[in-house]
């Protein structure tokens, strides 16, 4: 019963992947959810002192590597952390990198906000939007989506600042 289950949501699952849809949507029954089911505390009090974050589920496995193998020269700061950080960090993160459709190409710069889908998602933001001091940056996802926290992007929880 449970094996015939199983295969059953891989089935489904493939079925997804077939059509396109995201796995982060499909799984979260239509919501924009990538809140891994398990959150790693250190991944928690590293990565998100200097942002929110950021969800496993929206950059490639590939990319990860790459930020998680250049922590020194991190966006224009050093974020290094101890190699048995690091380490641990990637263990959890590596199997939760994204895989499906949308997220497999490796952004520019390994930036989720360089991102096909991100581009496209917010082409209707004006370019003054961004700029915004409530704002600053695109890589502030908190500043509009109200539940990022939370790994929600759902649109209905989005509030652009003033
Ligand atoms: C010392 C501060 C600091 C720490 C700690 C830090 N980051 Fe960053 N990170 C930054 C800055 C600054 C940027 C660039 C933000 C911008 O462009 O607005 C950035 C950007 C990123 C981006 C790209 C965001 C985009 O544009 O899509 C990723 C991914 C990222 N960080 C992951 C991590 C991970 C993983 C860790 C923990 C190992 C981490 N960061 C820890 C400062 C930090
Ligand atoms: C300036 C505000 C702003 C920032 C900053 C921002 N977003 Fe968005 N985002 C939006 C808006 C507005 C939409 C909804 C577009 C629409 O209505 O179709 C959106 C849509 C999305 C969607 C699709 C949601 C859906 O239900 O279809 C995802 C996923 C997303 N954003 C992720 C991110 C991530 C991740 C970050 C940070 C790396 C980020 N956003 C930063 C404003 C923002």
């Amino acid at each position: 019963m449970l094996g015939t289950r199983r295969t059953l949501s891989t089935l489904i699952l493939g079925l997804f992947v077939a059509l396109g849809i995201d796995a982060g949507t499909a799984v979260a029954g239509g919501s924009k959810d990538f809140q891994p089911s398990v959150m790693s505390e250190k991944y928690r009090s590293e990565c998100s002192s200097c942002h929110l974050a950021y969800p496993p589920a929206l950059l490639p496995l590939a990319s990860w590597r790459r930020v998680l193998g250049s922590l020194d020269k991190h966006y224009g700061v050093d974020a290094s952390l101890e190699p048995a950080e690091v380490l641990e960090i990637s263990k959890w993160l590596e199997p939760l990198a994204g895989t499906y459709k949308k997220v497999r190409e490796e952004p520019q710069d390994d930036r989720i906000t360089k991102a096909a889908w991100f581009v496209r998602e917010h082409r209707k933001i004006e370019a003054e939007v961004w700029l915004r001091s409530s704002v600053k940056s695109a890589a502030n996802c908190a500043a509009c989506h109200t539940t990022a926290e939370q790994g929600n992007y759902n649109d209905d929880f989005v509030r652009i600042p003033k």
